[in-house]
């Protein structure tokens, strides 16, 4: 459903992910791992036709459900994000408007994909927020994104990246911010979604244990190249790379218990 074929992505013309090649299937999750700067972020950014400061794919193309996403206009695009493609980021509360009750900006983004009035766009944002588990929706609905907790907040960001029932799913670094019982949670819902949606998922992470826990296929990163890439069998039991042996040494064991 969504394959990226021999990629380089620059930033003012400097290559900075070079050869990025990845085929993702329908109700899969594929988890990009790397140390910082290996060029996570940029290729989940390409996908979704945002990349920051000038960047561009400058070789290769990026094809989703057949068609290259290289070439979608502004309108494809409009139509595209946010409801079959769409994104959830580390903190979504650093990402909504911090002046705003969450019901206003889910109302808004709701009603910018679906043309139904307000009552019904509330009454689906509360509808969203019960399938993220998330207790008494209208008091969320009524909050401020500072009112809340990081979890929370991630599972709002998450609860409105669902509302349209995205075919692909992008996060970046969507746990990072949390402690290690809500990651485990989020992690398991994010799961939970893919099971009942079919959403295909790429997860950006720095940490190999998450990847294990939720991945099928897990890409390893570094200096913008893929150094490393299999089924999470392979990468975890069978990887001959010593930078992904590396990465499996320094993931940190939770309670007691090592995740890979
Ligand atoms: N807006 C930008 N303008 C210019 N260069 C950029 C920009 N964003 C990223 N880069 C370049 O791309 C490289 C990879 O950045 P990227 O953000 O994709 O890494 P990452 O793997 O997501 O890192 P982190 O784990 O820290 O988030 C950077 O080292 C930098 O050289
Ligand atoms: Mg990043």
């Amino acid at each position: 459903m969504l394959e990226l074929k021999d990629v380089t992505i620059s930033y003012k013309n400097r290559p900075t992910v070079k050869n990025f090649n990845l085929s993702l299937e329908q109700g899969k999750i594929c988890s990009i791992v790397g140390e910082s700067g290996s060029g996570k972020t940029t290729v989940i950014r390409a996908v979704l036709g945002l990349l920051a400061g000038g960047g561009k794919v400058t070789e290769g193309d990026i094809l989703f459900e057949g068609k290259s996403l290289l070439k979608n206009t502004r309108e494809e695009w409009r139509k595209l994000r946010g409801t079959d493609i769409s994104m959830i980021f580390q903190d979504s509360g650093a990402m909504t408007n911090q002046t705003r009750v969450i019901g206003k900006q889910f109302v808004e983004y709701i009603r910018t994909h679906e043309d139904i009035s307000k009552k019904d766009a509330w009454d689906k944002g509360i509808k969203m927020l019960e399938r993220m588990r998330l207790p008494s929706g209208d008091n969320i609905m009524k909050s401020y994104p500072f009112q809340l907790s990081g979890g929370m907040r991630q599972r709002v960001g998450i609860a409105m990246a669902m509302t349209f029932q995205p075919k692909l799913l992008l996060a970046d670094e969507p746990t990072s911010a949390l402690d290690v019982t809500t990651q485990a949670q989020i992690v398991r819902q994010m799961m939970e979604l893919r099971d009942e949606y079919k959403t295909s998922i790429i997860v950006v992470t720095h940490n190999l244990g998450v990847a294990a826990y939720m991945s099928d296929f897990i890409v390893v990163m570094k200096d913008g190249e893929i150094v490393d890439a299999g089924g999470r069998d392979h990468i975890l039991h069978r990887s001959e790379s010593e930078y992904t042996k590396g990465l499996l040494d320094a993931v940190p064991s939770l309670g007691g218990v090592r995740y890979v």
